[in-house]
């Protein structure tokens, strides 16, 4: 177009092609989902859509292609539109446009047609030149997967392509996992194709994203291809358990304890399905009781290593938080990494002592499985006074149960921490760490803690792992700051207390949970019995 140059990549929409779909989605910036105007939202565009969401983008127009079919009917039009853009909203993509056009007349592609002249919105070429441009990863953190080694002369020469920041000669470098630390000492790089003949350039002082680089390192630490290189203060984590959404394409289904390979970057590595925590359905975007992952399906999964892979969060490095799983010589599924537990010790120098009751045992004993409900909400939603009356009806049935309230163990185990993002973080930490500990010797724990960030619950949930169920305890700001039980939101309004949720610290409410339960409108012993149904069918014997 005249604003600026486009590559196309045309993923077709029948199932057998999802493989070319995921490639080509990953490398995408935007995407334009093709809707036929007449059979409206199909299941394969939802699946689409689904796996944009997935793959992490963000930026999407809908093309309603034969218009011409309908003729022009802008309340058939309508109609479809408000479908895929309540489904869109439902899966958290925002969608840009919604044009109305027919690709065999031409209307609406590049200019506007009359035969829709009650269509007030952008042609497709707009809806196009209205995304923004691709934010440029060279203002983020150093990640350069290693790609290669070679020895020339007696000089060890590191090779691989920065996928963000920038690389300098005299920086420190820190390779992940491991920890080794150089400086640079000296740096080729190199950008283009190999295609267009470029070679390597006249050495250089610095590289950045998008370059391919060779360089040397002022000590002959031990590098090995698959390495994660960064700079020492925004490294990557290490981590031997992670929380992935995965996207499943092998014919062969995927199911908890199988092993299978992880392609991040340049590394390879062996990983185990812990657990599988949630199959979607993407019909209806909820969850079902599948244990194991079919072809096409979408997931949450925990995936364990043995020893530390160095990984980021999709969420902030979207180029080196995404990976792909192999099976056999195949790619057999994509994922987007979405919590990390940070291996904090050498997991080589503790082994783990047996319990000298099972996990059966337990569950014979008490006639139901351990497991937590994970209360998230603003304060003064509910939580506690949910987890309490909720606590008490399962105590009268017998059930081993227990509640975790954020308040109350913040004036123990958790006196140490405030209310900034890090401590809350800790604080998350350390009451999944117990609910854990609990639920694994057979407890049914209601933890209740506002838990703000998306972040957050997903580590949550990774420590926790299949036994973890996200319940939203839901009611509107205003409503909570009218309730106000203990005065806060007053003295937050005030100013008297920074960082406070929903006033000067965000919520972000949580967007699959298993469980949403609004005070505002539920009565307390409705929503208690909606609880304590949940808890009752989930950990049943
Ligand atoms: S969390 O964000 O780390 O999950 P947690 O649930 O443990 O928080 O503690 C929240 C409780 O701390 C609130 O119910 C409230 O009583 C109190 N509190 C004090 N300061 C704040 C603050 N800045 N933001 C939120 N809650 C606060």
């Amino acid at each position: 177009t005249q604003r600026r140059r486009y590559v196309i990549i045309d993923a077709p929409g029948h199932k057998e092609f999802l493989k070319n779909m995921v490639t080509g989605a990953a490398q995408a910036d935007a995407a334009i989902l093709v809707v036929d105007a007449a059979q409206g939202l199909a299941e394969q565009t939802r699946r689409h859509a689904y796996l944009l969401h997935l793959l992490g983008i963000r930026q999407v127009a809908v093309a309603v292609n034969k218009i011409d079919l309908i003729d022009h009917d802008p309340v058939k039009f309508q109609a479809v539109a408000d479908a895929v853009r309540n489904y869109l909203a439902d899966i958290g993509i925002e969608v840009q446009a919604i044009v109305p056009l027919s690709a065999r007349q031409g209307d609406n592609i590049a200019s506007r047609s009359l035969n829709t002249a009650w269509y007030q919105g952008p042609t497709l070429i707009g809806a196009l030149d209205a995304f923004a441009p691709r934010a440029h990863p060279v203002e983020q953190p150093l990640r350069l997967p290693v790609q290669d080694l070679y020895r020339l002369d007696d000089r060890r020469v590191i090779v691989g392509r920065v996928e963000s920041g920038r690389i300098k000669v005299g920086e420190r470098i820190r390779f992940a996992p491991g920890g080794r630390e150089a400086t640079v000492a000296t740096l080729e790089a190199w950008s283009g194709s190999a295609a267009n003949g470029s070679s390597w350039h006249a050495p250089r002082s610095e590289a950045v994203a998008g370059e391919s680089v060779a360089f040397t390192l002022d000590e002959d630490v031990f590098v090995e291809r698959g390495a994660l290189a960064s700079t020492p203060d925004q490294r990557p984590r290490e981590a031997t358990r992670l929380t992935a959404r995965l996207f499943w394409l092998d014919r062969e289904a995927l199911k908890p304890g199988d092993k299978v390979t992880l392609k991040l970057g340049t590394a390879e590595r062996e990983v185990e399905v812990e657990a599988i925590t949630e199959v979607l359905d993407v019909e209806s975007l909820g969850t079902t009781d599948a244990t194991q992952i079919e072809r096409n399906g979408v997931a949450r999964v925990i995936l364990r290593s043995r020893k530390p892979l160095a990984v980021d969060l999709y969420e902030n490095h979207a180029r080196t938080g995404r990976g792909v799983l192999i099976r056999g010589p195949q790619i057999a599924g994509g994922l987007v990494i979405e919590a990390a537990e940070q291996a904090r010790i050498a997991a080589n120098d503790i082994v783990a002592v047996d319990s000298s009751v099972t996990a059966d045992e337990r569950r014979q004993q008490n006639g139901h499985r351990g497991g937590v409900l994970w209360l998230t909400g603003l304060s003064g939603a509910g939580k506690s006074t949910l987890a309490m009356a909720a606590q008490r009806a399962l105590f009268a049935r017998g059930q081993q149960v227990a509640v975790l309230d954020g308040d109350n163990l913040r004036h123990g185990l958790n006196r140490d921490l405030g209310f900034s993002d890090a401590d809350r973080a800790e604080n998350i930490r350390r009451l999944a760490e117990v609910a854990r500990v609990m639920a694994d010797n057979g407890m049914i724990v209601l933890v209740s803690a506002i838990s703000p960030l998306r972040q957050q619950r997903s580590l949550a949930r990774t420590i926790i792992g299949a036994g973890f169920h996200e319940i939203h305890v839901h009611a509107d700001l205003a409503v909570c700051e009218s309730r106000d039980p203990k005065g806060l939101y007053k003295r937050a309004r005030a100013g008297e207390i920074a960082q406070f949720t929903g006033i000067s610290a965000p919520y972000e409410a949580p967007t699959e949970a298993a469980v949403t339960i609004d005070t505002a409108s539920m009565p307390l012993s409705a929503a208690t019995q909606s609880l304590v149904d949940y808890a009752l069918q989930s950990f049943a014997a």
